[in-house]
């Protein structure tokens, strides 16, 4: 892996695509187990997680459906502290077995905004499932039943995080440089 650029900004390589692939499969084999009884619904939420939600869906042993919402509070490399919703909810989850998927949780803004919107419609469980954690940064505190990495408050792109919309191509996951 060599150091990118993407807009104005370099980024140095962190985390490569073997190493997420390993990940990949433990959350994929610890999902098929714990639910290999359910049937769950996995609700992936857009943009960031589309990567991650294919290859933890695809490595996973059991019949389960998954759906997309569109949630956004990231502006270039900040939190905007609000949450947008763009495309809502269309599955129904009364009484089902739903895991979230989340390509970072940062200060947990967007899942506290969301989780209480889901818990309105019943499901019978709802657990996190993160590739990344940046558990320094946390507001609002999530518990992440599913965690690929915790990493430090650095901005990072790749593997479906983006800086204004490039980078998600990469394989691995690169690090801001620092200034
Ligand atoms: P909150 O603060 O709501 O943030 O937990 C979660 C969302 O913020 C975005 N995010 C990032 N996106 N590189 C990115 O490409 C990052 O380092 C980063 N940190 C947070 C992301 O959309 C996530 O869903
Ligand atoms: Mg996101």
């Amino acid at each position: 892996m060599q150091t990118i650029q993407v807009h104005d900004k370099k980024f140095i390589p962190y985390i490569t695509a073997e190493e997420i692939n390993s990940e990949v499969r433990s959350i994929a084999d610890r999902l098929s187990t714990d639910y290999a009884e359910s049937k769950p619904l996995f609700i992936a939420i857009l943009n960031g997680s589309f990567i991650f939600a294919a290859d933890v869906f695809r490595a996973l042993r059991i019949p389960a459906e998954i759906c997309f919402i569109k949630l956004a509070s990231y502006k270039g490399t900040k939190s905007t502290g609000e949450v947008i919703t763009s495309i809502g909810l269309d599955a129904d989850v009364f009484g089902r077995d739903v895991i979230i998927i989340e390509d970072i949780i940062d200060t947990g803004k967007t899942l506290n905004q969301f989780l209480p919107q889901l818990e309105h419609q019943q499901p019978k469980s709802m657990k996190i499932c993160a590739l990344l954690h940046k558990k320094e940064c946390t507001v609002f505190p999530i518990h992440i039943d599913y965690l690929g990495f915790t990493i430090p408050d650095r901005f990072v792109v790749g593997y479906g995080l983006d800086y204004d919309g490039y980078g998600r191509n990469l394989n691995g996951i690169y690090q801001l440089e620092e200034q």
